[in-house]
């Protein structure tokens, strides 16, 4: 089979990080980690509002050599960022204020000009650029007339088709043959949105695709395999500042009875 790359996004370590306006957790530091562990580059969205990323966050992580896939939306705005940064990938999404995530696709087909126009610009410096569509062929169709390289299939249907156990074989085969249009395009094609380790599988089973995009899931996710992992640190520190001395740092408890320094 072919390879599969992964892509992480990063979006929501800036949220975090945002919630204190400080630096911690940082983000040039968590693609690091990202990338040490197998993601093959890093993806991240610059909302016109700015609410997790931010235009230095693109910068640093340019300017620390990561193989940046930068999302943005279809406006003018954007697209002179991505001329004036020219990030090695850029995926036009659809972007509306109000929402918490990106809702669908971009509706190729009736800004089909306008979307022609801005991946001119964009691959004019050099960057592969990507439209994240659902998975529906007249949008693929004509997202391979906008000039641009790549489709994202969005999966996000069939990731909650997935959790909710009803029509899962519907979505899937809809991501199959969507995918199958895109290579018959000659697109290249990636997929993603609400992927986890229960859903991924069977989208990895889809041979056109050739990388996916996944975030929230891993940095939620990030929190149960390491918690435990930066408790414990921390009590060491404790521990070690007290000399071994427990006393009066206790009390907190715990589900496996700790709690107490010692
Ligand atoms: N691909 C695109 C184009 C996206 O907009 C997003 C969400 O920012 C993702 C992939 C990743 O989705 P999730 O965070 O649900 O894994």
């Amino acid at each position: 089979m072919r390879p599969l790359r992964l892509g992480v996004n990063i979006d929501h370590v800036a949220t975090l990080r945002n919630a204190r306006f400080g630096d911690h957790p940082n983000v040039v530091a968590a693609a690091g980690v990202v990338c040490a562990h197998g993601a093959d580059g890093i993806t991240v969205h610059l909302r016109e509002d700015r609410r997790h990323i931010r235009d230095d966050d693109v910068v640093a992580l340019m300017e620390a050599g990561f193989r940046l896939n930068l999302e943005m939306a279809a406006c003018e705005e954007m697209v002179a960022i991505a001329e004036r940064l020219r990030p090695a990938a850029v995926c036009f999404v659809p972007e509306r204020r109000e929402e918490q995530t990106t809702e669908g696709g971009l509706d190729v087909v009736t800004s089909k000009e306008t979307l022609r126009s801005f991946v001119g610009r964009v691959r004019a410096v050099g960057c592969e650029v990507s439209l994240f569509v659902e998975p529906d062929e007249a949008q693929i169709v004509a997202a391979s007339e906008t000039g641009a390289q790549v489709v994202e299939l969005h999966t996000g249907s069939y990731a909650l088709s997935a959790d909710e156990g009803v029509h899962e074989g519907v979505q899937l085969a809809r991501l199959a043959e969507a995918a199958r249009v895109a290579e018959e395009a000659g697109l290249s094609c990636h997929a993603g949105h609400g992927l986890d380790f229960d859903n991924v599988a069977a989208v990895a089973r889809i041979e056109p695709i050739e990388e996916l995009n996944i975030g929230y899931f891993l940095v939620g996710q990030a929190l149960f395999d390491s918690l435990g992992e930066v408790v414990a640190k921390m009590k060491g520190v404790m521990r070690a500042a007290r000399g071994g001395d427990d006393k009066g740092l206790g009390g907190l408890g715990g589900a496996e009875g700790g709690g107490v320094v010692s």
